[in-house]
């Protein structure tokens, strides 16, 4: 929870402004109970064991952060070798890992079958080549789902639709078919399950609807075959309240899945959300460094950069921004950050208080999932720390690099 006790901002109870001085700025500050109570809604509107929870380490992959994950019975949703290292050593069993991906390498295909995951997503006919070839050579048979591009475009910003024509991801209804043919025939591969996953930050449960159809019909094209895959993974992309995006109603959404897969009672359903569970998490503490006006404008320049978060930059993304003390009057400020890029903008014409000044707190919100996970060192800058709070208790969980 985030609110203001006697006009200084609390983050599960914990004043913000302290932990800005403790451990200077910029700084990500996580909250334990909020991911573990976003989790749990999602296992509780998804029940077991129908329904697997795969938690998107990509949102935010700290080891800290991902063991609460896997304590709390998700599995994970990784999408490279360096997540696969974090995933087994934040608990999770290999036996809930799913490998997702458009561009596995030989070497991480090998590190996944050696591990015995749940299934590697295959994305193109050339990559269940490299696998059958990876699998056979260590002779340990992999289990494989294909990632299906429906061909449709999800309402959501264009950098984050994948699964519409044009786009790179998963492989069109006709060659996933002839990807089954031919890893049935392999005695190195195992059909495990199809997957899709069309966007993130999907509002539209409908957006859901149509990828859905064109899955459930390659089933029923696959059981015509004599091929029912245990796993039916509908990837990740519920959004969340976010500026006019009202997010999405996980109920709403697995009432909807059900419906559809109804025909397949004895299959294992999937979901991999990252940013459901860890954006309202997370948010990005910064100072203010200098305050300036010019050619009509009022500008806060803060210490943190699109180095620390990249989402307003790259996909416009708006994030609320709450002052550390609460002021009378408001102003309207654009707040930039020091990178050397004009997109280095957190937000325009954005309510302050008017005495908002050098030396003041902020804090940007909803920054928990694909905040530190895009952090960068552009401009040599470093990586901001990490903070997470669990049982009223503030702990350094990653130091600033
Ligand atoms: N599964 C697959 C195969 C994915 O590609 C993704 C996200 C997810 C699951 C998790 O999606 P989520 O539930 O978090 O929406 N950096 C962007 C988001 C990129 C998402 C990429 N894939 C952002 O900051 O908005």
């Amino acid at each position: 929870m985030i609110d203001y006790r006697a006009g200084r901002l609390h983050f599960e109870g914990v004043p913000l402004e302290s932990l800005a001085l403790r451990w200077g700025t910029p700084l990500y500050v996580y909250s334990a109970r909020q991911a573990q109570a976003r989790a749990r809604a999602l296992q509780s509107a998804f029940p077991a064991p129908r329904w697997l929870v795969c938690y998107a380490l990509k949102a935010n992959s700290n080891p800290r952060l991902c063991r609460l994950m896997a304590r709390q019975g998700l599995g994970a949703d990784i999408v490279s070798g360096g997540e696969l290292e974090v995933a087994l050593a934040s608990g999770f069993p290999a036996e809930r890992v799913l490998f997702s991906g458009v561009g596995k390498t030989r070497e991480e295909l090998r590190a996944a079958v050696g591990a015995g995951l749940l299934s590697v997503n295959l994305e193109s006919s050339q990559e269940l080549e490299a696998l059958e070839s990876v699998a056979k050579a260590l002779k340990r048979p992999a289990a494989i789902s294909v990632r299906v591009n429906p061909g449709v475009a999800a309402r959501t910003h264009p950098h984050i639709a994948t699964g519409a024509r044009g786009s790179k991801f998963g492989v069109e209804p006709a060659e996933a078919l002839s990807m089954y043919d031919r890893a049935r025939r392999n005695r190195w591969l195992r059909i495990a399950g199809i997957h899709c996953h069309i966007g993130s930050q999907i509002s539209d449960v409908e957006d859901y609807k149509s990828a859905t159809r064109a899955i459930t019909g390659l089933l029923r094209t696959l059981r015509g075959r004599g091929i029912e895959p245990e796993l039916i993974d509908f990837g990740g992309g519920l959004g969340i309240g976010e500026g006019r995006d009202p997010g999405i109603d996980p109920r709403r959404l697995s009432r909807l899945l059900e419906r559809e897969i109804a025909p397949w009672p004895r299959a294992r359903a999937l979901i991999e959300p990252g940013r459901y569970i860890m954006a309202e998490a997370g948010i990005l503490l910064t100072r203010v460094l200098y305050r300036k006006q010019a050619y009509g404008r009022r500008f806060l320049i803060v210490d943190a950069g699109m180095n620390d978060l990249i989402r307003p930059a790259l996909y416009g993304a708006r994030h609320p921004i709450w002052p550390a003390r609460r002021g009378r009057d408001s102003a309207r400020f654009d707040v930039a950050g020091p990178v050397c890029e004009s997109a280095d903008f957190f937000a325009r014409d954005y309510p302050l208080p008017a005495a908002t000044e050098a030396g003041h707190t902020l804090a940007i919100l909803q920054a928990g999932a694909y905040g530190f996970s895009m952090a960068s060192r552009y401009n040599s800058r470093s990586l901001p720390a990490e903070v997470l709070l669990q049982d009223g208790r503030p702990r350094l969980i990653r130091r600033r690099l």
